[in-house]
């Protein structure tokens, strides 16, 4: 494969670059000879009460411990909030479109900051301390964003959790954190689909009965329609908050204290909570979203992303806050009312920078190129992607069609457990090749390992594994320790494998080729096939299940499922009951696109099921399934390719 296609840095001279090419090298230099200083100077970024003097401390190797700035006390809300007081107290922080309601209101720093002090009372007064644990599911409205800097601002770990949850989904994650407090919506629209917060939460409550240590809820009204409160445990949000004082002294949190976790798929067992804390944290959403997205005057940034995304953490909420800038939410949607709202938005509200995911942009380009031009599109100035592989096509299109040719496109890879940006460019000083996701920021010392489990220096492909730690690198999985070490540090020893597989060019630029492990990315959001079948595993009509991620031209991957119903139960079972099984017990976003009710699956003669064939049958790569020799039953594969085609 060639990677012929570079744009120079030079093509954007409408884009004032923050640094020459040579003053980045300087940086890299830094970095890779004296690390500690370095992140000690990029730790300034943020304020601190007490400044930190220390760098790294642990290790990848044995138990595997990670700290950083451990002698640094700050607090997360005061670096967003409080120290653009002075100088920017009547800029808007926060842009928040309802569409649902057909308004959209401004907070400024000044608004935010009373916002966020009226809530961290109000939990005060609930009895949440430092160190609880406080859900938070909503959509996107201010009071999402209000409620996780009101935690930090206590010192409470907030734990996001997104609304496309099964009751179900959401019951096991608040058992798993031991939340206090949740703090939820009545109910919302999402395009014409209505989404029953509440009443899913209340569903979840009761599904998690004793095991659950939630006391109460606060309930923002997100739409007009009236849900039920339980007396004791439900407050309106804001009949009950608005009444406490603005005011709240913040809570000095040392750096390794826990600022938030957020759950995620592996490629084992159920969601885990990944912890993050609070110094390593909020330097990485600094220095990340200042290095790729820097704000200037006048800038606003939208980034598409869900809250309950790491992305909703560091591109909507810490990043663009903790460098002053202004941050927009919207509950909208890209295709309705109609093909190409975003783009009036954007014109409607002076987007400078569009933050958002592959699969958004092929769902644009499937609108196409004549909703993008009728529209005024001159705002915008950088256009950033990430969350899934972009293909160079896509990737042209929205340089080429949304972006005129007049904005840098950064394509940028990370993870829910590694905070923020790792591979992305510093728009206007690196060249772009279309498709890739450009270099590691610098510190970061990537490592790719080939199949035999080297590690080449220059163009090499394998498993993409990082060296040596980052301040925002996750801590660990809450509560499992173990887990941690062994889905991360196991691979290689002294490595962190970040999952992905992922090749490196002559010229150093990195091309993400997709997960190694059972991780598929449906539209952006990260599920577990494991978690699938473990899912159906535990309903006695079916046997057994395999699921598979198949390609989809808008979603990247989609979910297919084969499933051997088992004949001796009582009730029968079909493939729509499996389709709902799933959406109940996972949540929506797992819908499968197919399933399939077979007799068997392919297996080796030990009995493994034999995940490569079931993909290529699933996604019509019936040309190419290799030599089917080492299965026990070779004779289930055209079965199951008849099936599948029977089906379509
Ligand atoms: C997985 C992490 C960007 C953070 C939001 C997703 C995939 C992420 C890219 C990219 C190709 C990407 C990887 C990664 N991914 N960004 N620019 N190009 N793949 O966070 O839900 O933790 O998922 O998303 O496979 O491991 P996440």
């Amino acid at each position: 494969m060639t990677d012929q296609t570079v744009i120079p840095a030079r093509a954007y001279p409408d884009y004032p670059a923050i640094m020459t090419p040579e003053q980045l090298q300087v940086m890299r230099e830094k970095a890779r000879s004296d690390p500690d200083a370095f992140w000690l100077e990029q730790a300034q970024r943020v304020h601190w009460f007490k400044k930190p003097t220390q760098g790294f401390s642990g290790s990848f190797e044995k138990n595997v411990s990670i700290s950083w700035f451990a002698d640094g006390e700050l607090n997360a809300s005061v670096c967003c909030i409080d120290r653009h007081l002075t100088e920017k107290r009547d800029q808007v922080a926060l842009i928040s479109q309802r569409e649902a309601e057909g308004r959209s209101e401004s907070l400024t720093y000044h608004d935010l900051h009373e916002r966020v002090c009226r809530l961290a009372n109000a939990l005060t007064y609930l009895g949440v301390k430092k160190g609880c644990r406080v859900a938070i599911c909503l959509p996107m409205v201010s009071e999402a964003i209000v409620s996780m800097l009101a935690c930090t601002r206590i010192g409470a770990v907030h734990v996001v959790l997104f609304g496309g949850f099964s009751a179900e989904g959401l019951a096991e994650r608040l058992v798993d954190s031991g939340a206090v407090v949740v703090i939820t919506g009545s109910m919302a629209w999402r395009g014409n689909k209505a989404v029953p917060y509440k009443d899913t939460l209340d569903e979840a409550l009761r599904k998690a009965g004793e095991k659950s240590s939630v006391q109460f809820m606060l309930v923002v009204r997100t739409s007009d329609e009236a849900v039920p409160m339980l007396p004791g445990r439900d407050y309106d949000y804001h009949d009950f908050v608005d009444h406490f004082e603005a005011d709240f002294v913040p809570v000095a949190m040392h750096a390794e204290d826990p600022m938030f976790m957020l759950y995620t798929s592996g490629s084992t067992g159920k969601p885990k909570a990944i912890v993050h804390a609070t110094g390593g944290y909020m330097v990485w959403a600094a220095y990340t979203m200042g290095m790729v997205y820097t704000p200037r005057a006048n800038d606003v940034l939208w980034c598409t992303a869900d809250v309950a995304w790491i992305t909703g953490h560091t591109s909507v909420v810490y990043g663009p806050l903790a460098n002053g800038g202004t941050t927009m939410i919207s509950d909208s949607l890209p295709t309705s009312p109609y093909p190409g709202r975003w783009f009036d938005l954007i014109d409607a509200y002076k987007v400078t920078m569009l933050f958002t995911a592959p699969t958004a942009v092929r769902a644009m380009m499937a609108q196409g190129e004549a909703v993008v031009q009728k529209r005024d599109l001159s705002s915008l100035r950088l256009l950033g992607i990430a969350g899934e592989p972009i293909s160079p096509d896509a990737w042209l299109w929205y340089h080429d069609v949304v972006g005129k040719k007049r904005c840098p496109v950064a394509d940028t890879w990370w993870q829910t457990e590694t905070a923020g940006v790792v591979l992305g460019p510093v728009p206007g000083v690196q060249s772009l090749k279309p498709g890739s996701a450009t270099m590691p920021l610098p510190g970061l010392e990537m490592v790719i390992l080939n199949s035999d489990g080297k590690a080449e220096a220059g163009a090499t492909a394998g498993a993409l594994c990082i060296a040596r730690s980052w301040p925002g690198q996750c801590r660990t999985i809450w509560k499992d320790h173990e887990r941690f070490r062994q889905a991360y540090f196991s691979m290689a020893p002294g490595l962190y494998f970040t999952g992905d597989g992922a090749r490196r060019d002559e010229d150093g630029y990195y091309w993400i080729t997709g997960r190694m492990d059972d991780v598929i990315n449906i539209a952006g959001h990260r599920l577990g096939t494991a978690e699938v079948e473990d899912a159906l595993g535990e309903d006695h009509r079916i046997v057994e299940c395999a699921a598979v991620g198949v390609p989809h031209s808008v979603k990247g991957q989609a979910l297919v499922v084969f499933a051997i119903p088992n004949r001796t139960a009582v009730t029968g079972v079909d493939e729509k009951d499996i389709s709902r099984l799933i959406v109940n017990l996972i949540g929506r976003y797992a819908a499968p696109e197919a399933v399939y009710l077979v007799p068997d699956l392919p297996r080796t003669r030990s009995g493994k099921i034999v995940r490569r064939l079931l993909r290529k049958i699933a996604s019509g790569e019936t040309d190419t399934l290799g030599d089917l020799s080492a299965l026990s039953d070779p004779s289930i594969i055209s079965t199951l390719c008849e099936r599948v085609r029977s089906q379509i």
